[in-house]
């Protein structure tokens, strides 16, 4: 291997810049809303590594076992030279497929890449303690926005991980638009492995999402506390209620902060004061679940063909390989 690299495209200032500009948008719109990536602070995505092991929160196990089911069937459609996982986390379950393609002898250099800089850097220093073959190219960034930053792979094919049901989480225009950018950001040929959660029994969704122990309380209100250290904020953290339903409509799970009495919060780093009425709700987060027709039909859409789909046998959850179109 070479030397790991860590390459910056979201700075300090960059993050703090769009930080401000969604609690603009976010916190005058009605209802309110912020959007989900600000969960993922160190505390953030440690409490999301936690949620990962709640018996309710089934997407990370299906995937795991979805994943050990199928990878050597991917790794022998998939020679290629580069692995990036778009919002990498801990990568924790990427290590099933990096096995995978490290035995083939293909795999040469992993991308994790992730709007936490203390993550990617967790990352890339067990990913090289774990695989000495693989050279460990860290790029710190936003999936949304640093899609033409990939590192190309000069004399083989990438494949591009997007797991875990992350897509849920971007609204359906700014899906539309990932999905065009990503095509966009590979050649012709090159790979793209995504995890959707699919549309289940609400009654298996929704615990999912408001566990019994509350750890998705905690990291729901995380977001709070990110304001408040990041825009000096004086939200009162413990004054906001998790609330999480299913939205038949759009077919996604909302995640939401609901004021347990009227409340004005100051934001002096956005020169914001900001009123909740007792009961106002604010969402955090959605988190779509997917039917294989409309999502296969997305994929069509963007420029990904050669679908092969894999299924649990509960039907909870997808993994999709595709591949760029010529
Ligand atoms: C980051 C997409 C995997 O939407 O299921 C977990 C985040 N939110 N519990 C999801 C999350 C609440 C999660 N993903």
């Amino acid at each position: 291997m070479t030397a790991p690299v860590l390459e910056i495209h979201l700075s300090a200032s960059a993050a703090a810049d769009a930080l401000h500009h969604d609690a603009r948008v976010g916190l005058v719109a009605d209802p309110k809303w912020l959007p989900p990536k600000w969960f993922y602070d160190a505390r953030g995505s440690e409490l999301f590594e936690q949620i990962t092991t709640l018996p309710e929160y089934y997407p990370t196990r299906t995937e795991r076992e979805l994943l050990r089911r199928t990878v050597r069937t991917i790794a022998a459609r998939a020679a290629v030279g580069t692995l990036v996982e778009l919002g990498s986390g801990s990568a924790e379950k990427t290590r099933v497929l990096l096995d995978a393609l490290t035995a083939t002898g293909s795999l040469r250099r992993f991308v994790p890449l992730d709007v936490s800089e203390s993550v990617v850097r967790a990352t890339m220093a067990a990913v090289a303690r774990e695989y000495l073959e693989l050279t460990v190219h860290g790029v710190v960034g936003d999936f949304t926005q640093h899609l033409e930053v990939l590192p190309a792979d000069q004399d083989g094919r990438r494949l591009v991980a997007f797991l875990g049901g992350t897509i849920g989480n971007l609204l359906p225009e700014e899906r539309a638009g990932f999905f065009t950018a990503l095509r966009a950001a590979l050649e012709p040929g090159e790979l793209l492995l995504l995890g959707a959660g699919l549309v289940t029994d609400p009654a298996v969704m929704v615990p999912a999402y408001d566990d019994a122990t509350g750890v998705t309380a905690e990291f729901n209100r995380n977001v709070l506390r990110v304001l408040n250290r990041e825009l000096g904020a004086d939200f009162e953290v413990d004054a906001f209620d998790h609330v999480a339903v299913w939205d038949a409509t759009h077919e996604w799970i909302e995640m939401r902060l609901r004021a347990r009495r009227a409340m004005t919060v100051r934001l002096p780093a956005v020169g914001m004061t900001v009123h909740y009425a007792e009961g106002e709700e604010m969402r955090t987060e959605v988190s779509g679940k997917f039917r294989r027709e409309g999502l296969g039909t997305e994929l069509t859409t963007a420029g990904f063909t050669d679908q092969v789909w894999w299924t649990d046998p509960d039907d909870r959850f997808a993994l999709v390989l595709a591949a760029a179109a010529w």
